[in-house]
């Protein structure tokens, strides 16, 4: 590790949170009031999609930018509210896409309620969303999130569209991330930018989108090493649904016709089993996968700590540079 800044103690969320503790607890009233419905039906989807609590790390970041310049706009908790509901929105089409059960350690709404309540009630947390913005009534701010959240669909679509899932190539997937994942960090950093910090609204945004890279990196290793009883929802399930990551596209690199083989079995089969999952994480791991995305990871670290320089020191922008630490190393 190269960067600068690295620390013998990996930071924790809360470390990151502490600046922002009291306009975070803000946050979670405001996602109350914007979801309130008069719908029975929406409310209880609504009701168990907020009781899953998630780690807030979008409207954490949203929140530190907002106040690297010092006290920030009271609008920022609102921003940071509409930033968590779009994030939602996007887990909720997400798992009924990836077809998973689990999210924050508790069922889907695919899994609890059927595929078309998730369609519904991710495009009902989305347009909860553009309304509180259109409330606020400031247009720049929801062109950012307009174009993050178009970022995203082609981002997803685009992984969806893969025809052959092994040609997959790190170009490509660079491109996949910074659509899916970097694009909601960058909006964070930028609109929190824009209630209190407007004068380095692009360094944020950098840092925002490379944080939002490595992020992605993190969780696509997770997906590989760790346990659901952790992250709160499946694990292996990426190479169950044959969606290849980073880890994946480089060890194809150097794999043996028989490893190649073990992927192709996996890769064949309608259904993988568990077994099947597990070949093909040892011979990921065993070509340097794992170790190669994680270097990448930190590449994309290095590059948003690069953007963070001519900031001032704050407790909030010490708060951002330890947030590298946490989405690196963070087990869940
Ligand atoms: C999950 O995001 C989706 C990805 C971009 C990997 P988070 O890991 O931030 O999920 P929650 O909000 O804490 O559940
Ligand atoms: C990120 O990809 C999904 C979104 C950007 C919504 P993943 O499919 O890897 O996210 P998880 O692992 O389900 O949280
Ligand atoms: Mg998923
Ligand atoms: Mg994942």
């Amino acid at each position: 590790m190269t960067l600068k800044s690295r620390t013998p103690t990996a930071a924790t969320l809360a470390d990151i949170q502490a600046p922002v503790t009291g306009p975070l607890a803000r946050v979670h009233e405001e996602m109350w009031r914007i979801v309130a419905v008069d719908s029975d039906m929406l409310r209880g989807v609504s009701e168990h999609l907020m009781l899953m609590k998630g780690k807030m790390v979008r409207p954490t970041l949203l929140l530190l930018a907002s106040e690297t310049l010092g006290a920030a706009e009271e609008r920022a908790a609102s921003y940071a509210a509409v930033m968590e509901l779009i994030h939602l929105a996007t887990l909720v089409h997400d798992d009924a896409v990836d077809h998973s059960v689990l999210r924050r350690g508790m069922p889907t709404v695919n899994a609890l309620f059927t595929h078309e309540v998730a369609v519904i009630a991710g495009d009902f947390l989305y347009s909860r969303a553009v309304q509180e913005l259109v409330r606020l009534g400031d247009l720049e701010v929801l062109r950012v999130f307009a174009n993050a959240s178009n970022e995203l669909t082609v981002g997803e679509m685009r992984q969806l569209g893969a025809l052959d899932a092994l040609a997959f190539s790190e170009h490509d997937y660079e491109f996949l991330i910074k659509c899916k994942t970097a694009a909601l960090f960058k909006a964070s950093c930028e609109v929190g930018a824009l209630c209190g910090a407007t004068r380095f609204r692009s360094e944020l945004a950098t840092f925002g989108e490379r944080l939002g890279m490595a992020f992605q990196v993190a969780d696509d290793l997770l997906d590989y090493t760790a346990a659901a009883a952790t992250t709160g929802k499946p694990t292996g399930l990426d190479l169950r649904e044959h969606k290849v990551t980073l880890p994946l596209i480089a060890a194809l690199r150097t794999m043996s016709p028989a490893e190649r083989a073990v992927v192709d079995e996996l890769f064949a089969a309608p259904e993988p089993t568990g077994e099947q999952v597990a070949r093909v994480v040892e011979v990921v791991e065993g070509e340097g996968g794992l170790d190669y995305a994680r270097s990448r990871g930190e590449e994309y670290l290095s590059q948003a700590e690069e953007a963070l320089t001519s900031l001032p020191e704050s407790a909030a922008r010490q708060a951002l540079q330890d947030a590298m630490w946490y989405v690196m190393d963070r087990r869940s």
